[in-house]
């Protein structure tokens, strides 16, 4: 409604309560379909500023006779107040709503559950060598370590291998400029610790060894080992037997296939070979088992007296066995790894599994 045209054609004393009723409405209306605060600062301007409807209604008032004057005056000021208060409230209504806008935008849901950081996780070597310390350890048997970088003394010497052994060739060992070599075999901790502690005893090495060797399915040329040790007094082959019986159990969780055949090591007298039959194919022959379906496990036998007595102990009446199993070739058993070169090949898809 044009307000202006309406005070002009309505003489002022015919003007009623009516009148201005109907100009409230109007007010209301507009202040309501005000849809943002320019609007509505259009709108309060148009009723209460200087030229507007109110201050219009005012200025006419002079010529009219005193009753009526203040009768319209009164209801003008009403008017007025009325549009305040409607613009109040309006004005906060439309504050809130663009409050409400930019908070759909910039929404922060305090009560939603964190993101999970991305963690890394044990490497599956790790977990089973662990897993191996555990179930040795139940067993009675010392976690101990020795040396990466051996002397010829300690890793060929004393553990009775002689001079012209082929594992001494350096096609077989890395030998370091200062004479030092990579030791080979966990073997050589042996005679580290026996030159420290008195039997009985029972011990085990994990440790990190290294040989010069082509890689296959099978083969590392940097891999681990886990040497067992336990001497004593009347320590048998068959107590051995029953040890590492033992120990396959509880590491696979079930009764495993295990045969025990002659092998030569220098350093035990007899000595055997522990081959596993391959979980990896059910012993049907996969390349992890080079088609045979049984895995080579574990070089093993009974302490050579030579070897005590370069130790430094008194080989009468002592006796014990040692093993030395490979670490890489138990987790491929566990986990059915077909290839020994996965654990260092940084393959993600792979190491994710564990
Ligand atoms: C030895 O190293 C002896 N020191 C083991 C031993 C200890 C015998 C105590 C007697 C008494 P051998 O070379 O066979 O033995 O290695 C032992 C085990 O290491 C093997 O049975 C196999 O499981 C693992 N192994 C050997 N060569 C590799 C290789 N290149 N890659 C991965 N694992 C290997």
């Amino acid at each position: 409604m044009n307000l202006a045209l309406f005070w002009g054609i309505i003489n002022l004393e015919n003007m009623t309560e009516i009148n201005l009723e109907s100009l409230k409405i109007e007010a209301k209306k507009e202040l309501e379909n005000s849809s943002d605060l320019r609007q509505l600062e259009e709108v309060s301007k148009r009723y209460l500023g200087k030229q507007g409807e109110i201050a219009r209604i005012l200025r006419s008032l002079d010529g009219l006779p005193k009753e009526k004057r203040a009768a319209i005056g009164k209801q003008a000021n009403d008017f007025k107040n009325f549009i305040n208060l409607k613009i109040e409230e309006k004005t906060k209504e439309l504050k809130e709503k663009s409050g409400r806008g930019l908070g759909s935008k910039e929404w922060i849901d305090i009560t939603a559950p964190g993101r999970k950081p991305s963690v890394g996780h044990l490497h599956p070597l790790t977990l089973t060598r662990r897993k191996i310390e555990e179930i040795f350890q139940t067993m009675g048997f010392s976690i101990i370590e020795g040396p990466e970088v051996e002397n010829e003394w300690y890793n060929f010497d004393a553990l009775n291998i002689p001079k012209d052994h082929p594992a001494r060739d350096a096609w077989d060992t890395f030998y370091l400029k200062n004479g030092m070599l990579l030791r080979t075999h966990t073997s050589p901790v042996q005679i580290r610790f026996m030159e420290k502690n008195n039997p009985p005893f029972r011990v085990i090495v994990p440790g990190r060894i290294f040989r010069h060797e082509a890689t296959d399915p099978s083969h590392e040329f940097d891999f681990n080992q886990l040497e067992g040790l336990m001497v004593g007094e009347d320590i048998s082959a068959a107590n051995f037997k029953a040890v590492i019986e033992e120990f396959y159990r509880r590491f696979f969780g079930k009764q495993v296939k295990i045969r025990l055949i002659p092998s030569f090591f220098p350093f035990t007298e007899p000595s055997f070979q522990v081959d596993m039959s391959c979980v990896n194919c059910g012993g049907k022959g996969c390349p992890a088992c080079k088609h045979t379906g049984w895995l080579e496990m574990m070089g093993a036998g009974m302490v050579h007296p030579n070897v005590f007595k370069y130790a430094g102990l008194n080989p009468k009446g002592l006796t014990g066995f040692a093993f030395g199993m490979g670490l890489e070739r138990l987790a491929m058993m566990k986990y059915k790894i077909s290839d020994i070169r996965l654990f260092r090949g940084g393959d993600l898809r792979f190491l994710q599994q564990f």
